[in-house]
């Protein structure tokens, strides 16, 4: 066992949840890991630290968890900065622009798609990341869905099987064949692969699917043991809320198009169902931001992540979305961590990430000054990295 010791932590968040602003920030503190295992050992005074290997100084830099990124689309290839900048200039997001990412990433070859997914974890990982959920969706065939969640569980075990992303065009005129496809043989093929089942709920697209074809989707994955989350309520009201909570999936993602009815059902679900909200999302398709303060004081438990993909989203950077969740979405910088941390952890179920205890892993991010407040201060500012130890 190798262990190291770091000092020199101006401030730790250690996102304890017992304490006022569930942040638990500790100063004078210093921290033992035991870097083999990517554990920590303990937690205490810096002025009474055990014995160890080695030693890290941070310096007077703010420590926190590292970012719990829950929600990405990182294996694709091609480009579609166009249809961006397209938006920019009033053109409306529906879907259908997810064909062209399809062909493209079809096109691919394993190493094309394996060189850009590790360009892609790396940008998160240089940005504070340290634990990604990545979806398939862009293959919609069962080889090209197997594959990305082949290729998707070389470098996260926090895989999404998504082949309810959108209706590939070759179904195009037979939905109820490629919903089928999805619950049964491709169901079958990638659930080696794949710890969760997702489907693009959105009655709004006519490429996505309706809430009883989402239905079908969720059962048949939850019947092959895998764990349920739901991109919903995106492009207009619809019944993605209402379905994931119904179903106890652990996450409903987007969130932008909320009803009374729907903050109601996801705050009696609290303890189950997370509001995952991707403020990226908004920001780059010019959309209305949800008011993620309405949600907790309505108790509902709330997380953030990227939604990194072509289409919607090309930022890998959890930073910009905390920023902007603090800039336009009504959180203060504390709530903002908190969901990037600690209440993204509980959207994947995990209570060993996203907070800093002994015992849990040592997934570190280190904030190149002496607050965490800098993160949403200081936007645009490359200030946080993971910690390599
Ligand atoms: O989460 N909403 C559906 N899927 C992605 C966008 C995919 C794309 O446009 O390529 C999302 O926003
Ligand atoms: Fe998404």
């Amino acid at each position: 066992m190798t262990t190291t010791t770091i000092t020199g932590i101006s401030e730790l968040v250690t996102c304890d949840d017992s304490t006022p602003d569930r942040l638990g920030v500790r100063t004078d503190t210093a921290l033992v890991v035991d870097v083999g295992a990517n554990t920590i050992l303990w937690l205490g005074d810096a002025d009474h630290v055990p014995a160890t290997d080695n030693r890290v100084d941070l310096g007077g830099r703010a420590l926190t968890p590292g970012f719990v990124d829950t929600h990405s689309h990182l294996v694709f290839a091609g480009d579609r900065s166009a249809e961006f900048a397209a938006r920019m200039t009033g053109a409306a997001y529906d879907g259908g622009g997810i064909a062209s990412t399809v062909a493209a990433t079809r096109a691919a070859s394993d190493d094309d798609l394996r060189a850009l997914i590790a360009g892609r974890m790396a940008e998160m990982r240089d940005q504070g990341t340290t634990t990604v959920e990545i979806k398939s969706g862009y293959g919609l065939s069962v080889d090209d869905e197997v594959r990305a969640l082949r290729l998707a569980a070389e470098v996260t075990p926090e895989t999404t099987f998504l082949g309810a992303h959108v209706v590939p065009p070759e179904y195009r005129d037979r939905r109820g064949d490629y919903v089928d496809l999805v619950t049964g043989e491709m169901l079958a093929a990638v659930t080696p692969y794949a710890r969760w089942v997702d489907v693009f709920c959105e009655p709004a697209s006519p490429y996505a699917f309706d809430g009883e074809e989402s239905r079908a989707v969720l059962e048949a994955g939850r019947d092959t043991g895998l764990g349920l989350r739901v991109h919903g309520n995106q492009l207009g009201h619809g019944p993605g809320v209402q379905l994931a909570v119904a179903m106890e999936a652990a996450s409903v993602d987007h969130c932008t198009y909320l009803s009374g009815a729907d903050v109601d059902a996801l705050a009696d679900a609290a303890d189950v169902t997370v509001a995952t909200l991707l403020p990226g999302v908004e920001f780059s398709t010019r959309s209305p931001y949800p008011d993620a303060a309405r949600l907790l004081r309505a108790g509902v438990s709330i997380a953030l992540a990227t939604d990194c993909n072509p289409g919607t989203c090309y930022s890998s950077s959890m930073p910009f979305m905390i920023a902007l969740a603090v800039r336009e979405m009504g959180l203060t910088p504390a709530e903002a961590l908190y969901a990037a941390t600690r209440g993204a952890a509980k959207a994947l179920r995990r209570t060993d990430i996203g907070r800093i205890v002994v015992g849990g892993r040592a997934d570190l991010a280190v904030i190149d000054a002496p607050s965490y407040l800098h993160l949403p201060y200081r936007p645009g500012v490359p200030l946080v990295r993971a910690l390599d130890l």
